[in-house]
């Protein structure tokens, strides 16, 4: 049954999006796997996935996979919106280049693609899956970009859901806490030269916030599900019959939100500064 059904996952050369993309094949659909470099295509291909060169920046890139979904007799069962980078800085020192480069990805990008699969989706009654984040309801200092789009990312599905709930199609949020992939790696590797871009003055004000930030991004990812488990529970609200609005991934996502739900954001700062200075070194240069 599931075989004679497409999924679009984007982002799939690692990480979530790869193991989501090997997970619902491995449930029997087929999989339209979105990665930009051909050497990822070759990595990922396998029966029932297919891989698709797919900048979600790149509007020729969207219209390509569009007119591949639509040349396809098979309906369209969901678009999974994986694809995302991270990006920690200040609000005072992040260049507003990378701004822009962020909501580029983790928020326009999302919305190009399912404005291109709409019209599929409405045709099959399918889903859209947008991968958001425990940063899509809490912003920690330095995530305001990643955050920023993130949020905006939930506010954009909540607003989706509700116009075309009454045309059949189901639109669901994914907000993963810890998971081992990636992301944290090169989340790092960016923030830490974000940092050395920084004038000396805003290297006194903010150096070890962001050494702090670096650590805790390392342990939280570290501890986290591994993307095999974060994959599952994607699929389950790809294939279950009423899905939820809104699904936490792990332990830690659901107590943070629990927190957030029902602490005062004053508290909220205080519990976050507190975290932070268990992972701040002495002032010193980054
Ligand atoms: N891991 C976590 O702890 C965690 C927690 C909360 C939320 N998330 C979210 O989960 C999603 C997947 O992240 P991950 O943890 O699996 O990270 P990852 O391993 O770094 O994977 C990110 C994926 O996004 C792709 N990508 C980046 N820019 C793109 C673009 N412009 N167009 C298309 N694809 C692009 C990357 O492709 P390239 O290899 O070509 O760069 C890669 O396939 C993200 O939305 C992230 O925000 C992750």
């Amino acid at each position: 049954m599931t075989e004679n059904q497409l999924i679009v996952v984007t982002g799939a050369s690692t990480g979530l999006g790869a193991a989501t993309a090997r997970e619902l094949s491995r449930q029997g659909f087929h999989v339209l796997a979105g990665v930009r470099r051909e050497r990822d295509a070759d990595a990922i291909r396998a029966a029932g996935v297919e891989p698709i060169i797919l900048d979600i920046t790149v509007p020729e890139q969207i219209e390509a996979l569009a007119a591949r979904v639509a040349a396809d007799p098979r309906p369209l069962r969901a678009v999974v919106n994986n694809a995302g980078i991270q990006v920690n800085a200040p609000v005072e020192t992040l260049p507003m280049g990378e701004w822009r480069r962020v909501f580029e990805v983790n928020l326009f990008g999302h919305i190009a693609v399912t404005q291109a699969l709409l019209p599929a989706l409405l045709r099959s009654r399918g889903r859209v899956i947008n991968i958001s984040s425990i940063g899509g309801r809490i912003a920690m200092p330095t995530y305001g970009a990643y955050a920023g789009a993130k949020f905006a990312l939930e506010a954009v599905s909540d607003s989706l859901r509700r116009e075309v709930a009454p045309l059949g199609v189901d639109v669901v949020v994914i907000e993963p806490g810890g998971v081992r992939t990636e992301i944290a790696g090169r989340g790092i590797a960016t923030a830490t030269d974000l940092a050395t871009r920084m004038t000396p003055d805003q290297k006194q004000r903010y150096g070890s916030l962001v050494r702090a930030i670096n650590t805790l991004m390392d342990t939280g990812t570290a501890s986290g599900l591994t993307a095999d488990a974060a994959a599952r529970a994607v699929a389950r609200a790809v294939t279950v019959r009423r899905p939820r609005a809104r699904y936490p991934i792990g332990r830690d996502a659901a107590v943070l939100l629990r927190l957030a739900r029902f602490l005062p954001d004053r508290m909220l700062d205080r519990i976050s500064a507190a975290n932070l200075r268990r992972h701040r070194p002495a002032p010193a240069a980054v």
